[in-house]
């Protein structure tokens, strides 16, 4: 059976969030399953990564988007170092940029990203069986291979259509139907929602079965997906929710080459502390203290809004007795709250930016990890928390309720129900007190190292959905 993942994002190439390191991993674990070549084709950019490797030109075409012609060039990179093949779309002013995501035109982008996938795949005659497709980004191709002539020769190839964020749907005016590839215009209905083009909903429409990246998250999108409520209701008879595993291979605290300190669940205690205590001597935190922290994008989704009260309020209220630390950037006003109490307050520390070393540090060496979404599809960093034997406190949400289940109920991590400042506090209180228990941390830190989150599972899961 052969795959081909579509997505903007793919780890280590270029990430953003989750996305990547999803598109990263999973196909990687679906080539270890017997008859299947899982394969990723994303945009070209401007990375590190695909000036460090190889690559061989495999297509160079032209496509029109409106009046415009387009070069589309695809490359291959050479010895399929990830555990796939990798291919990258190139057209130059569209798909050659530093970053996924934060231009103007992105809508041309990933117009583009389609338009030229689908050309070289319908010009080279790659029918593949199953067309993966992930967010927004790609939600037009099921429509775009069932009602564009140019790619007949696709017509009938089986797709998926993946959600990882429905807060992000694409929504375009119908002026930019002009710059999609031609269509048969009385189709026009499976691109529109409430009198726009919108990806996410052709993708719901027009995809063989769809998929949320938790069962949580699946049952959430009923009440609450953004206008979609109703549409998502229509199509449940195609919809399933997966759980994202994680890359055990490359998050693994025995190996990380991004740890000072490696450790197994024999060692973890001794050696986060260690890690614990370089992390806060470089941050100029106390190291006997307990570190809760938080990594992320500054996103009302992730309740990074609550994040200013909850520094200020849990240092002032437990006299100190507490060091936050906070990776991670974004809306601009919470950003520099935070700035502000990084100055006033000697047990916060903040660190503004992408850092994909020093959230492993940050992984391995905290004692709590923070996750107050509002909404959260599937969530990674609880999963990398626990694996890493830091005690996840999530807001009981989407894939948060699925993997994490309170020590009340014999889990091993903190929940609570309200995004709010009170609630977070109070669980972090809790956190507190079974920091102060004698042997409780251990015991914790070794039942959260034993959770198995491994790709198989799911990868599985996802083939036995192709079959389907
Ligand atoms: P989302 O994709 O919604 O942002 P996920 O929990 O699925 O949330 O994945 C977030 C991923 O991005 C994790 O791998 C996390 O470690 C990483 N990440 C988020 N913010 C940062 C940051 N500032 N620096 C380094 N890694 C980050
Ligand atoms: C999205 C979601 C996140 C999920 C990730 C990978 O970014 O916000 O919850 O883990 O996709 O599926």
């Amino acid at each position: 059976m052969i795959v081909y993942h579509l997505s903007t994002e793919c780890y280590p190439i270029a990430k953003v969030g989750g996305l990547a390191d999803v598109v990263g991993a999973l196909p990687k674990y679906q080539n270890k399953i017997k008859g299947v070549e899982a394969k990723v084709v994303m945009p070209w950019y401007n990375k590190a990564f695909v000036h460090d490797h190889e690559f061989d030109i495999v297509f160079d075409g032209f496509i029109h988007q409106g009046g415009t012609m387009l070069q589309v060039v695809v490359m291959k990179e050479k010895t399929d170092v990830l555990g796939f093949e990798l291919y990258m779309v190139k057209i130059p002013g569209l798909l050659d940029r530093d970053n996924p995501y934060g231009y103007q035109d992105e809508s041309f982008q990933f117009l583009a990203f389609q338009h030229g996938a689908l050309h070289w795949l319908s010009a080279m005659e790659i029918r593949p069986d199953v067309l993966h497709c992930h967010d927004y980004h790609t939600g037009l191709v099921p429509f775009m291979i069932e009602h564009c002539p140019e790619f007949r020769f696709l017509k009938g190839v089986k797709t998926i259509g993946t959600i990882h964020n429905g807060e992000y749907q694409g929504m375009m005016s119908w002026g930019m139907a002009h710059y999609m590839p031609a269509f048969d215009s009385y189709k026009w209905g499976l691109l529109d929602w409430n009198g726009f083009i919108n990806p996410l909903a052709s993708m719901i429409k027009c995809s063989t079965a769809f998929t949320t990246v938790s069962e949580g998250y699946l049952e959430e999108l009923f009440i609450s997906f953004r206008g979609l409520e109703s549409l998502v209701r229509e199509e449940y008879g195609k919809a399933y929710g997966i759980i994202n595993g994680i890359d055990t291979e490359v998050w693994n605290p025995e190996t990380d080459p991004m740890l000072d300190y490696n450790f197994s669940s024999k060692n973890a205690v001794e050696q986060k502390k260690k890690s614990k205590a370089k992390l806060c001597k470089e941050y100029r935190l106390k190291p006997e203290l307990p570190l809760f922290a938080f990594i992320g994008r500054f996103a009302t989704e992730k309740g990074a809004d609550l994040l200013p009260d909850v520094v200020w309020r849990s240092i002032r209220q437990s006299q100190g007795a507490l060091n936050i630390m906070i990776l991670g950037s974004g809306n601009r006003y919470i950003e520099d709250k935070l700035k502000e109490y990084e100055y006033l307050y000697s047990n916060f520390a903040l660190d503004l930016g992408y850092k994909e070393y020093l959230s492993h540090k940050i992984y391995a060496s905290a004692d709590f990890l923070l996750m107050p979404s509002r909404v959260e599809p599937c969530g990674l960093n609880q999963m990398y928390s626990m694996r890493y034997g830091t005690v996840p406190i999530v807001r009981y949400t989407g894939g948060l309720k699925d993997t994490v289940a309170d020590i009340s109920t014999g889990g091993a991590g903190l929940n609570f129900s309200y995004p709010g400042v009170d609630d977070v506090i109070h669980a972090m209180n809790r956190g507190l007190n079974i920091y102060h228990q004698k042997g409780a941390m251990e015991d914790l830190i070794a039942s959260n190292m034993q959770f198995d989150f491994a790709w198989e599972k799911s990868a599985e899961k996802y083939i036995a959905l192709y079959n389907k």
